[in-house]
Parts: C-alpha cells; sequence; structure tokens
C-alpha cells in the first residue's frame, strides 16, 4: 500500500493530481509537438502526413472535422482557424451525431478526426463512414498506435505524452498546436496569408511556450476566485470568435470535475433569452482578451452588469475597461486573436481544478467517467 502510494506520487511528479501535473506540463509538451515541425526563422512547417497528402488538402472543397468532448472543442478552434488563414470551408461535427444522420460527405471531401485517446468509438464510427463514401481521413491523436491512428489514412501525433487525468487539458492545447501548423501550412501553400504574417504566427507560436508559463502563474488568482464560487450551483462561460469554444471548453471541464453545472455560450447570444437566467446568484465567467471584439465583449458584460450577474473575467494583462466592470479578474499575457485559446484555456482549466478539489471531488477519475469512452 505504501509503495504504491509512492509510486502514485511520482508518476504525478510531485502534484497532488495528474491533471494539474498535466496543465503544468503544457509549455514543454507544446514545444514537444511543434519540436521538427515549425521552423519559425526558416519560415517553414513541415509536417510528412500533411506534406505527402497537400494535393488532397488543396483541393478539398470543404474540412469536415469529426471529434467528441474536448477534442470537439478544438475542432471549433480549427475551424475559426483554418477558415481565417486557409479559406478552406470547414465544419465541425459530433461524431456520434455524425455516423447516424446519413451525412452528405464527397470524394473531394477531407475529414480530420480528432481523438487524445484514438480509441473513441463514436469518432471510429465517423471515420469508417468517411471511408466508405471515399474520403480522406486524417488523424489527429495523441496516443502513439491508437486505433484511430491506425484506421485514417494519414496523421499527425499530438505528442504530448500520457494524459491521465480524465479531464482533458494538454490534449487540447496540443490538439490546437497542431491544427493551428496545420492551417498555416496550407495557408503558405495557397497563398491566402501574406508572407509577413505568415511568418510572425510562425515566431509568435514558437513563444507561445512562455506565455502558457505566464498564464499558468494565475494559479494563486485562480484558487482565490475557486474559494468564492465553489459552492455555486450553476456557471456560466462567456466568449466570442475564436474564445467561444474556449467558453465551451471551460464549462466543460468545470461540469465533469466538480458536477457543478456550467454552460457556454457565445457571448452576444446571451439577449436572445439565456441572459433571463443572470441574477446576483450567477458567476459569469467572460473571456475578454484584448485582441478579439474587445469593445463588443465589454458591452455583453455591460448587460450582464446591469442584471447584478457576478463577473469573473480573464482579461490581457493592463486592461483597465473590463477591470472596472468585473468583480474579479485574471490577467493573462497578450496574443493574437487566433492564438489566443492556448492561452485563455489556462486560467479556466485552473479554476476548475481548485473548484474541485475544495469540493472534494476525485479530480483524476470523476464519477461516471472514463478516460475513453470506447462504447457507444
Ligand atoms: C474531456 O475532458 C473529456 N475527457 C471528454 O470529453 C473527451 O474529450 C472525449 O471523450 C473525447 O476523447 P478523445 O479525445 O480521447 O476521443
Amino acid at each position: 500500500q505504501e509503495l504504491q502510494m509512492n509510486l502514485e506520487q511520482i508518476e504525478k511528479g510531485g502534484y497532488d493530481h495528474f491533471m494539474l501535473k498535466e496543465i503544468y506540463e503544457q509549455p514543454s509538451v507544446i514545444k514537444d509537438t511543434y519540436r521538427g515541425r515549425l521552423h519559425a526563422n526558416e519560415g517553414l512547417i513541415q509536417m510528412a502526413g500533411i506534406e505527402d497528402n497537400l494535393e488532397k488538402f488543396l483541393n478539398a472543397e470543404r474540412i469536415i472535422i469529426v471529434a467528441c468532448g474536448t477534442s470537439w472543442h478544438a475542432g471549433l478552434v480549427a475551424e475559426y482557424i483554418f477558415e481565417e488563414f486557409a479559406r478552406i470551408p470547414v465544419e465541425v461535427e459530433y461524431a456520434s451525431e455524425f455516423r447516424y444522420r446519413n451525412p452528405i460527405i464527397n470524394r473531394k471531401d477531407v475529414v480530420i478526426a480528432i481523438s487524445q485517446s484514438g480509441e473513441t468509438a463514436d469518432t471510429m464510427a465517423a471515420i469508417k463512414l468517411a471511408k466508405e463514401n471515399g474520403a480522406f481521413v486524417f488523424g489527429v491523436c495523441n496516443v502513439v498506435g491508437s486505433s484511430i491512428s491506425r484506421e485514417t489514412h494519414a496523421g499527425a501525433y499530438t505528442h504530448a505524452g500520457p494524459e491521465i487525468g480524465v479531464a482533458s487539458t494538454k490534449a487540447f492545447t496540443t490538439q490546437i498546436t497542431v491544427l493551428t501548423m496545420i492551417a498555416l501550412r496550407l495557408a503558405k501553400a495557397k497563398g491566402t496569408l501574406s508572407n509577413s504574417v505568415f511568418h510572425s504566427y510562425l515566431q509568435e507560436l514558437e513563444i507561445i511556450p512562455e506565455k502558457v508559463k505566464e498564464a499558468l502563474e494565475t494559479n494563486e488568482r485562480a484558487k482565490e476566485i475557486a474559494a468564492v464560487f465553489k459552492d455555486a450551483p450553476n456557471c456560466l462561460y462567456l466568449g466570442r470568435g475564436y474564445n467561444f469554444p474556449v467558453a465551451l471548453e471551460g464549462a466543460l471541464k468545470l461540469k465533469e470535475i466538480s458536477y457543478i453545472h456550467a454552460e457556454g455560450y457565445p457571448a452576444a447570444e446571451m439577449k436572445h433569452g439565456p441572459i433571463a437566467l443572470i441574477d446576483e446568484h450567477m458567476p459569469v465567467i467572460v473571456i475578454a482578451p484584448k485582441q478579439g471584439h474587445y469593445d463588443k465583449i465589454v458591452s455583453n458584460i455591460q448587460e450582464i452588469k446591469s442584471r447584478s450577474g457576478k463577473i469573473i473575467a480573464v482579461v490581457t494583462k493592463g486592461d483597465t475597461q473590463v477591470r472596472e466592470l468585473a468583480d474579479y479578474i485574471i490577467e493573462i499575457p497578450e496574443t493574437s486573436d487566433a492564438l489566443s485559446p492556448l492561452i485563455t484555456t489556462i486560467p479556466l482549466q485552473l479554476l476548475s481544478y481548485h473548484i474541485a478539489v475544495m469540493r472534494g471531488c476525485n479530480v483524476d477519475q470523476p464519477r461516471n467517467l472514463a478516460k475513453s469512452v470506447t462504447v457507444e
């Protein structure tokens, strides 16, 4: 028993939970993800799976992304990045819906399947359906040699290392890193980004690990805020643009490890009904970085505040406007809009972690959940 305990401690690298260890591994594993693929100084992105199939991607009429859970949220971020960088239409589908709704799949479609475990049954079924209809299927997996990585025509591993915590954290940020590199490579081939913009994204992506490290310094702040909201029965997460999927992901993290009901929403969509939920008992977490519809999200925050919602805002360091409106702010380093999800998600991971610990929940193995959903 004693030995078992010590072994676990060693495996956790001194952290109390695998989830916290994996949150703190993100700066180094994002580097592992882009090592050998991102050559910022030479202005190059080289990924064998893409190079060998470049024509298929360039001739694709559209890209269909199939995934579940957190991987589906990474797919939503990818939709915005692919469409903005490479101007290729992207549709993101829940694999469990895609496999049963008799979808239209053309031979010129490229399907990207995202799966940390590479064993998710719904995603595997969606891949098989796409292949039966003649589509080219590309996998983004973390587990080498997993079923999905073997079923797809080609792929790219995230190299995040084993993710033990059921709640996905480093898988999410490394998936986004891979998908961003693919979008940049296609943009370069299609000429849809100017050389200077292309190079600036490569430079920025290369220093993202430093910014993630800086974002991890919000840990104490996240813990303070967690103590205030740990007993909230409900919680809303709001974001716009690239940070709308991050709002969904933040809500999923809170739900699955603290069992608090949480919902992610596009910030502007609140006025179409959900704002009726707002009162002084409803914590609203707003992702409001400087780069990204900032003025619009400030007015969304004002709408929440005028209904006495409690506001926790994730803001860019040095923010002044949101600071005046929010009850609590968490400051993160500035990034471009497109790369902001890699940073904005960090305080949300920490916040949900601390709330779950304070509620005495089993953070690494939440009730009712499995790390990989290998059944329907
Ligand atoms: C996310 O925190 C959950 N563990 C869950 O939603 C997970 O992302 C989903 O089951 C998909 O798993 P996969 O990436 O291994 O396919």
